[in-house]
């Protein structure tokens, strides 16, 4: 029977909080961030982001948590259960199904990206930067693995097939061991990166760039981006962290765990954006490259550092490993609910889905500009670009939306403060965000954007 199988839990405290930093600091902040930043304007972008961080996100954060440990499932198991026990319509579990469907379609194309860095680990090993300028850096990126369909579909199915691997041996065994070391280990090589980057380029122009804003780069768009990037970033409204939090033990204060992997991603990618500018502007590069941008600059540095093939493998192998423990907790909610309602095993599950999800996410390969389905277009964007602004511009914040009225509002006040055990002030803060600020912050962007 399905519902003899047991719930799995983390085996302590850093052990969550390594895998939900290792969730949320991902491609998102190496690869994303920086390249949204650089078209979204820089310091505009920047600044909504952090406050939408801060003031929405990480409130959001501590609801999807509190409401993955009080429900103990999977995230539609979850969201059911809880609307059932408080006496509410069973439609709330749409909010459990959105995060399942959306984790599944952003795991999809983000193994595609994954297949890039993994790319990146091999080019950097064996000597393929050296000497690379800013054409030949774009040239390797674009011709090298963009336009070669075989090969990226190739590193799309290794990601995937390392991903599905460390799914089936389920949670502890699989996920705390590769998170726990790797994870600090990446900040330390990025920050050599952001030195590295402060003492050879144009730091100050850098700064510049993103700290200072300029009003005319505000519009909505920038906004939504900034919206979408911002819960994406923290892993939110994905099922991810619900799953996460249903592995919580009643221990583990919610709050505080919140506020650190917000700080955590947050410095990550600020530290991303240090680290990559100085160099876009030092080697004439465009700030608005897109989705190439850090495959097109980091190169140029590894390839005229010292030790740059030792560092450069060091670098994307670090950031394939962000990206992998990221890749996992997109596909545990979906496993973790086929597995909660059928008697299938653990790793019959995360094979088959791993498989599906591989196979669609193909076709973000092959849609990429000059590839055989690189003249399909979805509301005017290609494939891959159509998957990232449905489920980052729209699912998400949606989601995020209906996570914050479902806790703010449909749960009882003493429910909440029961699973938060918070101090007074901070629970105070804390409901304030999630009931009043988060929905209308998030409403008057959406609002903005389809009447704007
Ligand atoms: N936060 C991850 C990153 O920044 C991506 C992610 C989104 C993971 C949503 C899980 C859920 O790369």
């Amino acid at each position: 029977m399905a519902g003899a199988k047991q719930h799995a839990h983390w085996s302590s405290r850093w052990a969550f909080m390594m895998a939900a930093v290792g969730s949320a600091v991902g491609l998102g902040n190496i690869w994303k961030f920086p390249y949204e930043a650089g078209s979204g304007g820089g310091g505009v972008f920047v600044l909504i982001y952090l406050f939408f961080i801060f003031f929405i996100g990480t409130p959001v954060l501590v609801a999807e948590l509190s409401l993955g440990r009080r429900g103990q499932k999977s995230p539609i198991g979850s969201m059911e259960k809880i609307a059932k026990e408080e006496g509410k319509s069973k439609l709330w579990s749409l909010i459990g199904w959105s995060g399942v469907i959306g984790g599944f379609v952003v795991i999809s194309y983000y193994s595609v990206v994954g297949g890039w860095t993994l790319a990146y680990v091999a080019n950097a090993a064996i000597g393929a930067f050296e000497g690379v300028d800013k054409v030949s850096a774009a040239a390797l990126f674009k011709e090298g693995l963009q336009q070669s369909e075989t090969t990226m579909i190739l590193w799309h199915a290794a990601f995937m097939f390392i991903t599905i691997g460390i799914v089936a041996k389920g949670v502890e065994d699989g996920l705390e061991k590769a998170v726990t070391f790797l994870m600090p280990a990446l900040f330390v090589l990025l920050l050599f990166m952001v030195i590295y980057a402060a003492v050879t380029a144009d730091f100050l122009k850098a700064l510049d760039f993103l700290f200072w804003p300029r009003a005319k780069d505000l519009t909505v768009d920038v906004a939504l981006n900034a919206l979408g990037q911002s819960f994406f970033s923290l892993s939110l409204a994905l099922g991810s962290i619900m799953t996460y939090g249903s592995y919580l033990t009643k221990d583990v204060s919610i709050g505080k765990s919140a506020v650190t992997i917000a700080a955590a991603d947050t410095l990550v990618a600020i530290m991303a954006g240090l680290a990559i500018f100085p160099l876009v502007f030092t080697y004439g590069l465009k700030t608005g490259e897109g989705p190439g941008l850090i495959f097109a600059t980091l190169p140029i540095a590894f390839g005229s550092m010292d030790f740059g093939v030792i560092i450069g493998t060091l670098f994307f192998t670090l950031l394939a490993v962000a990206a992998i423990t990221s890749a996992i907790s997109l596909l545990e909610p979906a496993v973790s609910y086929v597995e909660e309602r059928t008697s299938l095993s653990r790793r019959q599950v995360a094979i088959a889905l791993g498989v599906a999800a591989f196979l669609i996410g193909t076709l973000s390969a092959m849609g990429m500009p000059g590839n055989s389905l690189g003249d399909v277009s979805i509301f005017g964007m290609n494939i891959m670009d159509a998957k990232g602004y449905i489920t980052n511009n729209v699912m998400m914040p949606l989601g995020g939306l209906f996570i914050a009225l479902f806790v703010g509002w449909f749960i009882s006040r003493k429910t909440m403060m029961e699973e938060l055990a918070m101090s007074e002030p901070s629970f105070r803060i804390w409901y304030l965000l999630v009931r009043f600020v988060c929905p209308i912050a998030i409403s008057v962007v959406f609002v903005t954007v389809a009447f704007g």
